[in-house]
């Protein structure tokens, strides 16, 4: 793979980036399940996470695969930071930047912020995930699950129901699932997925069309109402009947051996119903597992100027 400092998006990947990213994800996966699940690759290097947004996953599971590679982490806790006094990003970054870190990691509401950040730090910066824009790492993991499940990904057909109007997830999986020769769809009401004509990517407003599709994958989003100020459908229930895995749903998708995926948290009964998360083939846990072992294949491959200084 070519040195890269930052890790922004997959578009600004090549096709070899992303094939090694996801080949040493592997390697470590294999690691995660020896007695001893750590090794010395990043000892004395540091890395700080930086969440502007609420995170279970990304920001733990960072967390986990930096101290596997014998990183020092420092968690930036915004809330109890000078950011609450009003201090700008630029300011938090020169601060923090004096601090001489070799690793940012980070996740802001406005799309572009980790952009922003990796121009002006020697550090690598990895965005976990900016607005609508982009989650790359997620896309990491979400490949690596699929992959992982049916032995290669080129020919798999993938259905993303729900927001993708407000979802990194959707543009940054989509993108990587394609660039590695899947199909992808999208599903949902007209109010929270673009035309055809805009991203290229086929849409569907009915289940039953998706269904005959053929796909491998059911790929649930999260309904963001965080980045809504307005209803986009009338009400969760009814979200739930139409987009949702109901419960008779679930029965159609086991009778057809399809994958379930979902980025979490999973709003129960709106995108799936209870019984969803224990049907054989949902992956949810294992793309919960399996993002440890791709955040730690992506902070391996970065190459922070910090090094050359
Ligand atoms: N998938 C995801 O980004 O989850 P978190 O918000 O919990 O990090």
């Amino acid at each position: 793979m070519n040195s890269r400092k930052d890790l922004l998006t997959i578009r600004a990947l090549s096709d070899e980036d992303i094939r090694t990213i996801l080949d040493s994800a592997s390697a470590m996966k294999e690691l995660l399940t020896k007695s001893v699940k750590k090794v010395p690759v990043l000892k004395g290097k540091s890395v700080l996470t930086l969440f502007y947004e609420p995170s279970t996953r990304t920001h733990s599971s960072f967390e986990v695969a930096a101290k596997r590679l014998s990183a020092d982490v420092t968690s930036f806790t915004v809330s109890q930071s000078s950011v609450v006094k009003g201090e700008s990003v630029h300011d938090t970054i020169d601060t923090l930047q004096a601090m001489k870190m070799d690793y940012i990691i980070v996740r802001h509401k406005n799309s572009g912020i980790p952009a922003v950040i990796a121009r002006h730090t020697r550090a690598s910066v990895v965005n976990a995930g900016d607005g609508a824009h982009a989650h790359p790492s997620q896309a990491f993991l979400d490949a690596f699950t699929i992959r992982e499940k049916y032995g290669s990904i080129a020919g798999r057909r993938v259905v993303i129901v729900g927001d993708i109007l407000h979802s990194r997830v959707a543009r940054s999986t989509s993108l990587i699932l394609k660039r590695l020769g899947a199909e992808v769809a999208y599903l949902g009401p007209g109010s929270l997925v673009p035309l055809e004509r805009h991203t290229g990517i086929p849409r569907f407003t009915h289940f039953d069309d998706a269904f005959s599709w053929r796909p491998d994958v059911i790929y649930l989003l999260r309904v963001q109402n965080e980045r809504m100020d307005s209803p986009f459908f009338p009400n969760a229930r009814e979200y739930h009947r139409v987009y949702g895995v109901t419960e008779e749903r679930l029965k159609r998708i086991s009778d057809l051996d399809l994958a379930i995926m979902h980025p979490g948290p999973v709003n129960r009964g709106v995108e799936l119903c209870d019984l969803a998360m224990e049907y054989r083939n949902c992956l949810v846990n294992k793309q919960v597992e399996n993002g440890v072992a791709a955040r730690m294949s992506i902070l391996y491959h970065l190459t922070p100027h910090t090094r050359q200084v």
